[in-house]
């Protein structure tokens, strides 16, 4: 059996913000209100030109060049999405063609704000096994596109971007590796957080656009708290099974989701907040893509280092849930 470990990493935010102040003028909401259950002050959306593959391609020029790699160089690439440029083909297909990898293994994986762990976990099989060497996993959304900007509930919250990882064998004297990953899926509380329209249950008709269901439907309260539960089983479970203590973590980078729901996490654990990457107050929950593009800030900032012990815990529509430790 092989390791593997996070050569490098990239991100990409859309150019244009919306900020609380915006939202304010498109529903009834406070500035303050929103930061306050959230800690949201503002949030990257899509140019009308720009789809999914566009942000997957910018994030991974950028993981590619700090690797020193060429797209010849990748062996497979998954996409984590919800918002893929189409139902088919795939944006994993798309952005092989964009960046002109040879004919690989391309898909994309849908888990919602779970998809990036899910799909970490699958390239670390690969890769395992000895069947692919490097590995393009991405997250990305233009959940703008699937936000209803009529309601209250939802468009406080969700933003758009993308970040990735090349996931690459590691050679024998490298300590960087990826431990475990542990991962959930618990269907019955599907309706909690759902796109009720566009698929085969109930494809696009005029009904549904007047009843508004091609967007994002959540109940918000019950996403909260279950949110806390499973981020918090999520990683004991990877500590437990590595048998690694808490305090020898160095980083968790939990989902993006709501900093009321990460400073749950922080006072369960009793975790100094120090040792918690956010990127809510400027990026929103971009679902699949928040897990990379915080982890790709941090790096690039250079608040995680070579060598530290990092806890990735995530959840989100499915519901899904799971957890990562490796050392970067
Ligand atoms: C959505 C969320 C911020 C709402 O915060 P909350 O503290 O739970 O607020 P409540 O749902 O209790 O709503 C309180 C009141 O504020 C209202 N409200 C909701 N959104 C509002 C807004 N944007 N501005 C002002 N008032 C709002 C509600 O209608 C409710 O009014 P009511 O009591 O008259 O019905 C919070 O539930 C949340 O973040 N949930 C998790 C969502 C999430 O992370 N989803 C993604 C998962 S991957």
């Amino acid at each position: 059996m092989y390791r593997s470990r996070i050569r490098s990493t990239g991100s990409y935010l859309p150019e244009k913000k919306l900020t609380n102040q915006d939202i304010e003028k498109m529903v009834d909401t406070t500035a303050e209100w929103i930061y306050e259950r959230t800690g949201i002050k503002e949030r990257r959306i899509a140019a009308p030109n720009e789809v999914t593959s566009d942000f997957c391609v910018e994030a991974a020029k950028l993981a590619l060049q700090r690797a020193n790699m060429t797209p010849h160089d990748i062996d497979m690439i998954i996409v984590a999405t919800v918002t893929g440029d189409h139902v088919m083909p795939s944006t994993a297909c798309m952005v092989q063609a964009k960046l002109g990898c040879r004919p690989i293994f391309a898909f994309d994986l849908s888990a919602a704000c779970t998809g990036f762990v899910y799909s970490l976990s699958i390239a670390d099989q690969f890769i395992k096994t000895g069947f692919y060497k490097n590995i393009l996993v991405i997250g990305a959304e233009v959940l703008s596109r699937i936000v209803n900007y009529k309601d209250r509930n939802t468009c406080i919250l969700f933003g758009d971007g993308a970040g990735c990882a090349i996931i690459t064998r590691a050679e024998e004297h490298e300590d960087s590796q990826i431990f475990s990953s542990h991962l959930y899926a618990d269907g019955l509380l599907g309706h909690l957080l759902e796109l009720p329209a566009g698929g085969s249950k109930l494809p696009i008709s005029q009904e549904v656009l007047e009843q508004e269901l091609q967007y994002i439907n959540m109940k918000g309260k019950e996403i909260f708290k279950n949110a806390v539960r499973t981020l918090v089983e999520c990683a004991e479970t990877a500590l437990k099974t590595n048998n690694i203590p808490l305090e020898q973590v160095d980083w968790l980078v939990p989902h993006q989701a709501n900093m009321r729901i990460t400073e749950a996490v922080i006072k369960h654990f009793g975790i100094p907040t120090e040792k918690v990457v956010s990127t809510i107050d400027y990026t929103g929950n971009t679902s699949g893509a928040s897990i990379p593009i915080a982890l790709d800030h941090a790096i690039t900032d250079g608040r995680i280092k070579r060598g530290q012990l990092i806890l990735l815990s995530a959840f989100g529509a499915g519901l899904t849930s799971g957890s990562s430790l490796l050392r970067y």
